[in-house]
């Protein structure tokens, strides 16, 4: 049988993860969170005081890095990490790590390997309109700048983090800028892409509505 391929792109805190993994779970298909790779190639320059201005370092440590999802967790270089791609230092320098063409070609082939291989549901900014123009289904998610601050802001809070809410917005704001103006792959609504505005709804109810157009 032909494998499942789900897109679901938007901007950041749009609640692409949290929707795409509860439905992984329910249609028993694996999960690929692609922010998580561009995350851990970042977090990986920093850790080795690589200047993100300089594309052909951050290129070579793209090249010799190995990424691999596992039971729905990212492996880097064979070890699982979480929480440590999640600062707000990595946040920061991400999108200009993501912007080079040559780490998304890297990226790109993890992801479609992984597609041609299994029943999947990405999330990311450009699975619809790039990775996979194909997918069966590609939904993009939509909230306001101030709703998708306040969640981040909520999540960053309870995990102990030391932030504010403005700072939080402005990170968004920014990444949502770089990402949806750089020149190749940028973030963007594939034309046959169901949109869902997530503002003011629940988990619970986006999740019924992505389910409802899946056959
Ligand atoms: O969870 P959040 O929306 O904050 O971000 P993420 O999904 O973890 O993605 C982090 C960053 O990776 C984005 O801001 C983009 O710069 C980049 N990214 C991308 O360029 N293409 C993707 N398919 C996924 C993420
Ligand atoms: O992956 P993305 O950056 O698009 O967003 P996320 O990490 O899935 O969601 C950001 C936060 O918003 C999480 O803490 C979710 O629990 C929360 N959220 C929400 O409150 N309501 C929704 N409809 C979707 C997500």
């Amino acid at each position: 049988m032909k494998n499942l391929v789900i897109a679901v792109d938007g901007p950041a805190g749009a609640g692409k993860s949290t929707i795409a993994k509860i439905i992984a779970e329910k249609l028993n298909i694996n999960y690929i969170d692609t922010g998580a790779m561009y995350r851990a190639i970042t977090y990986k320059c920093l850790k080795n005081n690589i200047d993100i201005e300089n594309e052909e370092h951050v290129i070579e440590i793209a090249k010799s890095t190995d990424i691999d999802f596992r039971d729905n967790n990212i492996y880097l270089d064979g070890i699982t990490i979480n929480d440590e791609i999640r600062t707000i230092e990595v946040s920061n320098n991400v999108s200009n790590v993501a912007k080079i063409k040559e780490v998304r070609f890297l990226m790109v082939d993890v992801q479609r390997e992984i597609g041609t291989r299994n029943s999947v549901i990405l999330d990311g900014r450009d699975i619809g309109s790039y990775v996979f123009p194909n997918a069966d289904y590609k939904f993009f998610l939509i909230a306001t700048p101030e709703e998708r601050g306040n969640r981040r802001y909520k999540e960053l809070c309870e995990k102990g983090y030391n932030t504010t809410l403005e700072e939080i917005i402005a990170d968004i704001i920014k990444r949502d800028d770089i990402d949806s103006s750089r020149e190749f792959a940028p973030l963007v609504k594939a034309e046959d892409a169901i949109e869902i505005d997530t503002t003011g709804k629940a988990i619970e109810e986006v999740v019924e509505s992505v389910l409802s157009k899946i056959k």
